[in-house]
């Protein structure tokens, strides 16, 4: 049930974080994919050793254990579906309530803009302390989901208010909220991604630098939000969805106009060539003494014209890649290719577009309105992208 689902725990040190073992099996037992954060005093109650034995992944516990060039608390933001705090201390209760950021746990939770469940366990008379009854009510107000502690025998040897609510309830919880998170389940789309390739002769040909990762993106965010996903791509790469690997844009016209009016959404994402070579060589062409020769192009149809001109019940997106007057060219383009939605971005910035991994973008629709969605990780904005054409 939680199969491509990422799960980020953050353990904080209470006694009952050895509950969290048991927690972990139950995700993972589902086939969700789990990532764990400890606060480094749960140390004192855990192991790392043990964590990423049940998790089967690195464990983090600080802020300076930077992978690559994002650091921890944004890519688990990234990657993550949702967050699990359980135990959550008084004192961590406190601290993300007042925005506090001093350890990874507490940084990560301040980046994290997805659903948080947390669990409180604490003695009783901490539970019922004034301020941390404050900040509770404070979490809840801003949409954290809080599992209330139930009573019990306590670990510091007392009766009452204070033991972390049952696993099941964590577990119920999240699979709860994990599945209003569907919200494209039943809906089959299609995505195309990367730069067409246009063959010279069998060792040359004319492509562009796109780098697929926007198209990726949609297409894992389509699946994540539970749909029926095929991605029509120019790269071979191995999803847990349907990829039809193309190469040229007649091959990608070829395979994309198949779906048109068989599912209920499609998006040209895909860096389509607007020429192709006019007579494809079949030998390598051979070095002349000319100075300067010359290669023929025509023009490649317009697929996304095509799939809006013909559209009947599909829900048809495409892109718009512009280095200048981003909004007038996207306002014409839209126009134009009669499409739904247009999303246009800025290739001209080093920051966003083609291989980076951030995106900043305007959304379009057929009646000009115009959405602007801030930059962020083009899965963040795949996310978005679907949210506002499936609305
Ligand atoms: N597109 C397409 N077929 C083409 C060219 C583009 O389906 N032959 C699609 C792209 O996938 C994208 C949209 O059309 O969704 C806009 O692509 P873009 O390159 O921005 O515009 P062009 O139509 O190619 O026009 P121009 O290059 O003049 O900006």
């Amino acid at each position: 049930m939680l199969k491509d689902k990422t799960i980020l725990i953050g353990i904080t040190a209470g006694i009952a974080a050895y509950k969290i073992c048991e927690l972990i099996r139950m995700y993972k037992r589902e086939g969700a994919n789990v990532r764990v954060m400890v606060t480094p005093n749960a140390l004192n109650l855990v192991t790392v050793l043990t964590l990423e034995s049940l998790s089967q992944n690195e464990v983090f516990v600080d802020n300076f254990d930077i992978k690559e060039y994002k650091p921890e608390h944004i890519s688990l933001c990234d990657e993550a579906d949702i967050m699990v705090i359980a135990p959550a201390t008084a004192n961590t209760i406190s601290k993300v309530a007042n925005g506090i950021c001093d350890n990874l746990l507490t940084t990560t939770v301040c980046a994290f803009n997805k659903p948080i469940i947390i669990a409180p366990a604490m003695n009783t008379n901490m539970w019922k302390n004034q301020f941390v009854q404050e900040n509770v009510s404070k979490l809840e107000k801003f949409g954290y989901n809080i599992l209330n502690p139930e009573s019990g025998f306590l670990a510091c040897g007392t009766t009452g208010e204070g033991r972390l609510c049952s696993l099941d309830k964590i577990y119920n919880k999240t699979l709860e909220i994990l599945n209003q998170n569907n919200i494209l389940a039943g809906k089959k789309i299609v995505i195309s991604a990367g730069g067409t390739i246009e063959k010279i002769d069998p060792v040359r040909y004319i492509s562009n630098f796109s780098s697929g990762k926007m198209g990726t993106a949609l297409a894992d965010a389509a699946y994540k939000l539970g749909a029926d996903v095929t991605l029509v791509s120019t790269f071979d790469i191995n999803k847990p969805y349907n990829v039809v690997k193309v190469e040229s844009a007649l091959d990608m016209e070829k395979e994309i106009l198949k779906f048109n009016n068989n599912v209920d959404c499609i998006i040209m994402a895909a860096a389509v060539a607007d020429y192709r070579i006019k007579e494809y060589n079949n030998q390598k062409m051979k070095k002349t003494s000319d100075y300067e020769i010359q290669i023929s192009l025509v023009k490649n149809p317009d697929i996304l014209k095509e799939l809006a001109d013909s559209a009947k019940i599909t829900k048809i997106v495409g892109f718009c890649a512009e280095s200048e007057n981003l909004i007038e060219n996207a306002k014409i383009k839209i126009q134009n290719k009669g499409c739904d939605y247009l999303i246009a971005n800025d290739i001209s910035r080093k920051d966003i577009g083609f291989s980076s991994d951030e995106n900043e973008v305007y959304i379009l629709d057929n009646k000009l309105n115009i959405e602007h969605l801030d930059k962020s990780s083009k899965s963040e904005i795949a996310r978005k992208i679907l949210e506002k054409v499936f609305e």
